[in-house]
């Protein structure tokens, strides 16, 4: 909501002039009222068409402008709500994004942008028609006062009748919005699975009738509801308003109210206003779908708008990254216990474990990317806080097992060299699988062993400090497995990088400096003579 009002007063200038074309739209049309009242009706002698050419030009005129501004406004709204949420999602921690799901977030993205701007552009249709009923009232009244309560009582209960109906409308948009939440994640289980579900059709059935049919039904069930509340309620507008004519003539002719001619004028202004009366009730859904929007969107409870991506100066000259009895939580189930542990800058470090022990989650810690539940990691002596949070992910690059490619070959500042692309292309093997132009791999449709390589090609050319690895190497064939072990990660350490390895590969544990064992959430280091051997048997314990 802040959002809107920020929105309208940066934009107070045109929201003015919206308004004053607003009001000459609705004044003029009062004019063309008053004009078919006096001149048409009453059969008079010389007609001023001119004059009438005139308002009607003027009528097209503003009404054009107010059209023309309402478009603008809210294209431009739905651009800035789109920056603005994409940018929160950006500045949002991990897992309170993963806590909303993807699904929801892209159905905010999605519908509750476009309904929150359908709503506003709305609204100052809502205003004009305020203003156009107002300015007509007024003539109403001049023309005959005891017709005009009439008809304002007559409109105030067409306005409370609605109410009920609108009710009714907002009850089941708001419900079909929640079958948009549960669709969309449908959609986007059956695009990811789409392997799954092809492999086996009996999945395939099950997911389609049971999940996403349901869910579809209840939609069409919720918005054919909402619609037809919506639809009942605008014919409901329509036909009393026809019949406010016929009782108006009916008054005004049976108790001498007003003459005939007066009388007609009144009918037309009753028929003139029915446009914005209509437009005003039928503007409620859509106001109702923005307010829904609006909610949801609160709902995401995404970080504050941040306008800029600030700059982070790198850290430079550390020695050691601590952690200082550093535990963590999740909401449900597993904790990582206090971690104390130091990793110098230069060393190469495995983390082992069984599957469940920890290791990935340790290493979402020790890429910033979850915050200590308690304790603290301190670079040399510096405590890393929320201030200094940001500096201290300069120093990490990471491949992650459920890795993301980004193409854009980004270096330190500004994008890597030719050379340095090159160079690694080379090493890493895959100078015949894909290229570099304009900074961007042109292709990446590769194995999913070939895709990790680039991954890491993507990690080093960032050229960051550290480089933590979960579980890089389970996906490469045994003779690049041994490149990595032998070759790659020797090179690295030699070029000064910290590497922060998980893994299984007994076979390759002697090419750590450290090894460090996750066991039902404890991380320890091993220590003793022979650590190799050592982690080695434990390895062969796991199973
Ligand atoms: N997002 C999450 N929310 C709640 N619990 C989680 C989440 N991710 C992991 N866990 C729990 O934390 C525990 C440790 O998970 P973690 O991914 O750190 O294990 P791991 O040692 O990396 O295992 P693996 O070798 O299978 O990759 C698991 O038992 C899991 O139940
Ligand atoms: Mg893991």
């Amino acid at each position: 909501m802040s959002f809107i009002i920020e929105m309208l007063k940066n934009n107070k200038l045109k929201f003015l002039s919206f308004l004053f074309f607003s009001f000459i739209t609705s004044i003029v049309g009062v004019f063309t009222l008053i004009f078919i009242n006096d001149y048409l009706l009453k059969n008079a002698q010389n007609i001023p068409i001119f004059y009438f050419l005139i308002l009607l030009l003027v009528f097209f005129t503003s009404s054009t402008m107010v059209e023309l501004g309402l478009s603008i406004f809210g294209q431009n709204f739905i651009f800035k709500m789109q920056k603005r949420i994409v940018k929160q999602i950006l500045d949002t921690p991990l897992l309170r994004v993963a806590k909303v799901g993807k699904a929801r977030i892209l159905a905010s993205l999605g519908s509750d942008v476009r309904n929150i701007s359908f709503g506003l552009l709305r609204l100052p249709e809502f205003l004009q028609s305020s203003i156009l009923i107002f300015c007509t009232s007024i003539y109403l009244c001049y023309l005959s006062f005891e017709i005009f309560i009439f008809c304002a009582v007559w409109i105030a209960v067409i306005f409370v009748t609605n109410h009920f109906l609108m009710m009714k409308v907002y009850y089941y948009f708001r419900k079909a919005r929640e079958n948009d939440d549960a669709l969309q994640n449908n959609y986007q289980n059956i695009l990811d699975g789409h392997k799954e579900l092809l492999i086996n059709q009996e999945r395939a059935k099950f997911y389609y009738e049971l999940e996403f049919e349901n869910n579809a039904k209840a939609k069409k069930k919720n918005s054919t509801l909402g619609n037809l509340f919506n639809n009942l309620s605008n014919n409901w507008t329509n036909v009393t308003l026809l019949a406010l004519v016929g009782m108006e003539f009916f008054l005004a002719l049976k108790y001498n109210l007003a003459s005939v001619n007066e009388a007609t004028t009144i009918a037309l202004s009753i028929l003139f206003l029915r446009t914005p009366l209509v437009s005003m009730i039928s503007s409620f859904p859509t106001l109702l779908l923005a307010k829904i929007a609006l909610d949801k969107i609160e709902k995401l409870e995404l970080d504050e708008y941040k306008e800029n991506f600030e700059k982070i100066d790198y850290i430079e000259n550390w020695k050691q990254i601590s952690f200082k009895n550093v535990s963590f939580s999740y909401e449900e189930n597993f904790s990582l216990n206090p971690v104390n542990i130091d990793i110098k800058k230069g060393e190469l470090i495995f983390l082992i474990g069984k599957n469940g022990s920890g290791k990935s989650t340790f290493c979402m810690l020790l890429t910033g990317l979850f915050k200590p539940s308690s304790g603290e990691i301190y670079v040399d002596n510096m405590p890393i806080d929320e201030e200094n949070l940001k500096r201290y992910k300069t120093l990490i690059s990471a491949v992650f097992s459920d890795f993301h490619l980004f193409s854009k070959t980004l270096s330190k500042n500004g994008f890597a060299s030719e050379e340095r692309i090159a160079f690694w292309l080379n090493f890493l093997e895959l100078n015949n699988k894909t290229n570099v132009s304009d900074n961007e791999l042109t292709f990446t449709k590769l194995s999913t062993g070939q895709k990790k390589r680039l991954a890491m090609l993507i990690a080093l050319l960032e050229e960051r400090d550290v480089l933590v690895l979960d579980e890089w190497a389970a996906d490469q064939d045994p003779v690049f497995r041994k490149f990595f072990y032998k070759k790659l990660l020797p090179l690295l350490k030699e070029q000064g990088k910290t590497i922060f390895a998980i893994t299984h590969d007994d076979a390759y544990f002697d090419s750590a400096d450290r090894i460090l064992l996750a066991q039902d959430g404890n991380i320890s280091e091993l220590k003793g003579e022979n650590i190799k051997e050592l982690a080695k048997n434990l390895v062969e314990k796991f199973d």
